[in-house]
């Protein structure tokens, strides 16, 4: 359905830490949203993001901003979940699991309770087993509660690409698959740079096998580094976020990788894991006919079983 024009687009922001005010700042700049509210446990933080944002209302499209409580959860277009504890420097993201595991299902119990109409995006890490446990948590169908899952690591991945091959990052088409966390992958058989198969782009010297596993590996320990030198990462997943909830917004029918609920499809069942999807209004539905090459295939099914060992250890 095309949107009413006079009906006002909310979204609510979970979180009022480094992701939530990047994401709420990138996103205040595109007027997708007529209405953003951003909701933290710790209220004076909340208004103290929004005061700080709110002051620069006349450099930017005209968009609401204030600090709410779980009833906004009710009819918001999108709740965006960003709130927990982040890495410590050389931590892995799977080690935040304990940590983070309780503020989310109290989160997942709050939504709950307001019957929300909207779309559920889960950012907080591990992203993909704090999805699966916010759509166990909600009861909501699959489509409408993902992860922004390896959206930033393909955007990584496309930069690396983009600086080898001496080309328009926006023309780069590569994709990062499987956890977003230590065991994703590049699927490099379906990158490609506009229609031409990466491998056989011969604007540039072939890239190596060496050189390919440099690049996954540098995608790989980006936020590692990012982190050891700045603490944490927000400007680029703040920058991908917008792209989500843009193409959830506009209805836009975006491949993206988010992670999503997987259902017998790739040899896979019962997993939250990124693989190409698109996303619109009625939010994440899973890419069909995707061919990975058979150690692609390896990689995404050793990644799944990752994620669904540590699903297991949970009580939820
Ligand atoms: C990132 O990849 C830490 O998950 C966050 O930047």
């Amino acid at each position: 359905m095309p949107h009413n024009p006079w009906q006002q687009r909310k979204i609510v922001i979970v979180g009022a830490g480094s992701v939530g005010a990047t994401f709420a700042f990138a996103l205040a700049q595109t007027g997708d949203f007529e209405e953003i509210v951003i909701v933290d446990s710790n209220q004076a933080l909340s208004e103290g993001q929004v005061l700080d944002l709110a002051q620069g209302f006349c450099f930017m499209p005209t968009t609401k901003m204030r600090a709410g409580g779980i009833e906004d959860y009710a009819d918001a277009d999108v709740i965006v979940i960003t709130a927990g504890s982040k890495q410590r420097p050389d931590e892995s993201r799977l080690n935040l699991l304990k940590r983070n595991q309780k503020i989310m299902c109290s989160i997942a119990d709050d939504i709950k309770s307001q019957d929300p109409k909207g779309v559920i995006l889960v950012v907080s890490n591990p992203v993909d087993i704090l999805t699966k446990v916010v759509l166990e948590r909600t009861g909501l169908p699959a489509n409408r509660v993902f992860g922004s899952g390896t959206v930033l690591d393909s955007a990584r991945l496309r930069y690396y690409l983009a600086d080898r091959m001496k080309v328009d990052i926006h023309n780069v088409h590569a994709y990062v698959l499987g956890e977003h966390g230590d065991s994703e992958f590049t699927a490099w058989s379906i990158a490609s740079i506009g229609c031409i198969d990466i491998d056989q782009y011969s604007l540039t010297e072939p890239l190596t096998q060496a050189e390919k596993a440099s690049i996954t590996e540098n995608v790989q320990r980006s936020a590692y580094k990012i982190i050891e030198a700045k603490g944490s990462t927000y400007f680029a997943i703040g920058m991908a976020l917008v792209k989500i909830v843009s193409a959830i917004i506009k209805d836009k029918k975006s491949l993206l990788t988010v992670s999503r609920l997987i259902t017998g499809q790739h040899g896979i069942d019962d997993v939250c894991i990124s693989l190409p999807c698109i996303v619109s209004k009625d939010g994440a539905q899973l890419m069909p006919n995707i061919h990975l090459s058979t150690e692609e295939q390896q990689q995404l099914v050793e990644s799944a079983n990752i994620l669904k060992e540590q699903y297991a250890t949970l009580q939820v």
